[in-house]
């Protein structure tokens, strides 16, 4: 079984596998769509976490990593992945295209939140998404630190612009560098 990830888990997977490879899956965009009140936000003040978005245009490309599970963890690996599924998302099946051209596209399992579940937080304003990343922290940490981290995952493993991801990246960025300057000139 095949696990494709194109959040937390490209860069902390917290599983076994026993093969893990860089790609893309098709026909997807990536978006911050998704409320978290439990990992990256609390409730009354959401962070904000990716999804798929299907757009049904084989031209868009989601990048990430797929892990390779083998028969004896897959039940465990499952019901790791299916909590996940009680923050409001849902398996899919898809295919994956590995990065390295000696590897054959595979079929892959994979996470997506459906817009009718409780914590859709559906598209924003741009700023607006970035702020409230700025400001989001929750139980696995802040909400910036999986903004930063998975941008800095996806840029080393394609070059390929992610627009949303890396608009974000930047504006985040600028917003804590202008909150420092307000400290520092308070
Ligand atoms: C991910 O890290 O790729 C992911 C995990 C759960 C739901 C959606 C994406």
């Amino acid at each position: 079984m095949w696990i494709f990830g194109y959040g937390s888990i490209v860069w902390k997977p917290d599983f076994r596998y026993i093969n893990r490879m860089e790609g893309h899956v098709k026909g997807f965009i990536r978006r911050f769509w998704q409320l978290s009140e439990d990992h990256r936000g609390l409730p009354g003040k959401p962070g904000r976490v990716v999804t798929l978005i299907s757009t049904g245009n084989p031209l868009d490309c989601v990048y990430g990593a797929a892990y390779e599970i083998s028969n004896e963890d897959e039940a465990s690996v499952r019901h790791v992945l299916d909590v996940r599924e009680k923050d409001g998302y849902t398996i899919i099946e898809t295919s994956f295209y590995p990065n390295d051209n000696d590897q054959k596209e595979r079929n892959c399992y994979t996470y997506m939140a459906q817009q009718d579940n409780p914590f859709w937080g559906g598209d924003a304003p741009i700023d607006q998404i970035a702020k409230q990343i700025a400001e989001a922290h929750g139980p696995s940490g802040s909400n910036r630190e999986y903004l930063f981290k998975l941008a800095d995952a996806i840029r080393l493993l394609t070059s390929v612009n992610d627009e949303h991801l890396f608009t974000l990246d930047q504006l985040v960025k600028e917003i804590l560098t202008k909150d420092e300057q307000n400290i520092i000139s308070i």
